[in-house]
């Protein structure tokens, strides 16, 4: 969203937190900051509504009213992620119920069931009221729905809720069973009255009932987003409407499938390193993001935005961390500069801007060391100060939001792929679906390929290459997917793990990986897990980890191979023609190194190019491109100043770039490049 030609600058506001007093300080800060949009009441249910049916507004008029006089615009938040205490107390049944059938009380967040009618019903209650009271309102430019949608429930709603689901995927009792093979373990189910969530037990749960109550949870959760969308798009048909999405492992949300429901895909963006790693991990949820957002089916303009270019992978960057992120037993504080330049990596990868969880540090609850661009220190501090620089900054930038991220790679993701690959009794508790996404990105994006993620089944068209990292679930629609493409000259990296099972986690049998073996042209007898530091050499002078495989030609080449132990002599890494394409099968983790030729030469073989050819390693260069212009991010991420070679004008300073930027440790250029430069 461009708000009146300028990028999203600003964060969460809680001024339910703090007297009125603060509040003009705080209009007065944004301004200095020039912060251009604030999400207000994500958890202020209690103080719109502090006893059932008692409204009071007036403070949240007066802040919006406030915010407008400043010239801040506001993404109005529906408070429905934290439901006040009365609520519980007179719902308790909408309380969730865990696995081990505990029912969870308040004194947190998020402690609700969205299956729950009286839930729901509250969530449209309160939501309906918003709308009513704010539709008019001049600051509102944008609706934040819930917060962070992720929670499941194992109470008798979530269970009715779930037997509904599975009748209408599967109509009759035999398709259930025949999905999950519940012949295996006497779990036949001959009454729906049977079937029930995965509840504790004694010991593994069946995978296909796992695998689905996940893919529930995504569609229930997903119909709570669209109930109070539809009540806010009627009240306001010009101003979009999203949701901001949570990442990690445990959360049941198929992002791309939402992105359909979304008027602009927004996430919350954490990473869990200090280090290096750090910028790996936003390098991929940006380009995650981006993917998601292209499925986006309907993008409207925003308040005060006309020109918003159509599907073209436009998302924002909801929340991230100013200062202090988390990592395991202790925050780690940002150096300086480290918060301007990853803000600038996401908005390299195609966000909308730059929004973070907070504004202002809170005094007391649960969170009250978390980071804000206003911290405890107050607006004295170095923090406020790279705030205030920020949004200069993103000021300058306003134009890049026209640029459309170029990338001549595709890897496939798949959320029912990592859901499937994190259950119990796999060959190996280290191959996850995602993990292996992020590796495989890594590597491409250290040897300088920009990559889109994409969905199994998206158009291909405009890759050169095509990677599958882990992709365990394949559906023939699937296979024929890849089959396709590959047929038609498009190239492939397929690694271990990938198309062995169906949509319902089945094996597909005949040897691994079923769906892949003709446009592999290998046939995989064995798995070989490796042990946590196990190391098997191979031929090509690199080494094989965490996973090995018994790989049988059938009109495949070897180009690798296993130099050790029982599978000496035999293919680690194969290559096949196949149609007027070429399919590559890789058996293992290799290191690093080995990894990132390997990708480097299929890529270049397929005829991908690097983004920036004369970016040295550790500077991170993105490109956008708009019809009009191109504009090329260079990001140092290395602890030594670069030089890089490229022509135009850098927009963080205006300086003309003649043949090269130098760029500071740390530092920064956004070059509006020359045309034919
Ligand atoms: C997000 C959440 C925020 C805040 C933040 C802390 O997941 O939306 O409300 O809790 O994490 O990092």
């Amino acid at each position: 969203m461009v708000l009146d030609g300028r990028l999203c600058y600003g964060g969460d506001y809680n001024p339910e937190q703090w007297p009125a007093e603060v509040w003009e300080q705080d209009v007065e800060l944004m301004r200095q900051a020039r912060v251009t949009l604030v999400t207000v009441g994500v958890f202020a249910w209690s103080r719109l509504e502090p006893a059932p049916g008692r409204y009071t507004f007036d403070w949240l008029d007066r802040v919006l009213d406030l915010l407008h006089a400043g010239g801040i615009r506001v993404a109005l938040a529906t408070p429905t992620a934290s439901p006040p205490p009365w609520f519980s107390l007179a719902h308790p049944d909408a309380l969730p119920v865990t696995a081990d059938g505990v029912r969870l009380h308040h004194g947190s967040r998020d402690t609700y069931c969205a299956a729950a009618p009286a839930y729901r019903a509250a969530a449209r209650r309160i939501t309906g009221l918003l709308a009513e009271r704010y539709a008019d309102h001049p600051a509102l430019a944008l609706w934040h729905v819930h917060n962070e949608y992720g929670t499941t429930c194992h109470c008798h709603h979530a269970e009715a809720g779930f037997r509904r689901w599975l009748r209408d995927r599967y109509r009759d009792l035999d398709a259930l069973n025949d999905a999950w093979t519940t012949s295996f373990w006497s779990q036949h189910h001959s009454d729906w009255a049977q079937v029930s969530t995965p509840r504790a037990t004694q010991y593994l749960p069946n995978p296909g009932q796992v695998l689905d109550f996940r893919r529930y949870w995504s569609d229930e959760l997903l119909a709570a987003y669209v109930e109070q969308r539809d009540l806010l798009r009627a009240a306001t048909p010009a101003v979009p409407v999203t949701t901001n999405y949570v990442l990690g492992d445990w959360v049941p949300v198929d992002h791309a499938r939402w992105a359909a429901e979304v008027d602009l895909v927004a996430i919350d963006h954490y990473p869990s390193d200090a280090g290096p790693a750090a910028e790996e991990q936003i390098a991929l949820a940006a380009d995650l993001a981006r993917g998601w957002a292209r499925h986006g089916a309907r993008h409207q303009p925003c308040a005060g935005d006309d020109d918003l270019p159509g599907t073209r992978g436009s998302w924002l960057l909801m929340e991230s961390a100013p200062n202090l992120i988390y990592t395991a037993g202790r925050m780690h504080t940002r150096e300086p500069g480290r918060m301007t330049r990853h803000s600038l990596a996401y908005v390299a990868r195609g966000s909308r801007g730059a929004m973070f969880f907070q504004w202002r540090a809170p005094r007391g609850g649960a969170e009250l060391f978390h980071s804000a661009l206003v911290p405890h220190a107050g607006p004295d501090s170095r923090i406020f100060r790279e705030a205030v620089e920020l949004g200069g900054i993103l000021d300058r930038l306003a134009e890049v939001d026209a640029g459309v991220v170029e990338a001549p790679v595709a890897i496939a993701w798949d959320a029912a792929s990592g859901w499937a690959l994190q259950q119990r009794a796999l060959p190996s508790d280290r191959i996850h679906h995602h993990t292996e996404v992020a590796v495989a990105h890594r590597t491409l994006r250290r040897a300088g390929y920009a990559c889109d993620p994409v969905l199994p089944g998206d158009p291909l068209t405009g890759y050169a290459l095509l990677v599958l990292p882990a992709l365990y679930l394949a559906d023939d629609d699937t296979a024929a997917w890849v089959r396709d493409y590959v047929h038609g000259g498009g190239h492939v990296v397929i690694s271990y793990l990938s198309g062995v099972a169906d949509e319902h986690a089945r094996i597909r049998l005949g040897g691994y990986p079923g769906a892949y073996r003709d446009v592999l042209g290998v046939r995989v007898e064995e798995f070989h897990p490796l042990a946590d530091g196990e190391e098997v050499p191979l031929t090509g002078g690199g080494t094989a980890r965490f996973w090995a495989e018994t790989v049988r030609v059938a009109g495949a080449e070897p180009v690798d191979a296993y130099a050790a132990g029982v599978l000496a002599g035999q293919p680690a890494v194969t290559r096949h023609r196949y149609g007027d394409g070429v399919a590559w099968y890789v058996s293992t983790r290799p290191d690093e190194g080995t990894y990132q030729r390997l990708l480097d030469e299929a890529a270049r073989a397929a005829g991908a190019a690097p983004t920036c050819l004369d970016a040295p390693p550790g500077v991170e260069a993105v490109r956008r491109r708009s019809p009009e212009a191109s504009w090329l991010f260079l990001l140092n991420h290395t602890a030594s100043a670069q030089r890089v070679p490229t022509a135009g004008i850098d927009l963080l300073t205006g300086a003309v770039v003649e043949d090269a930027v130098t760029l500071p440790i740390g530092g920064v250029a956004v070059v509006r490049e020359r045309a034919g430069a």
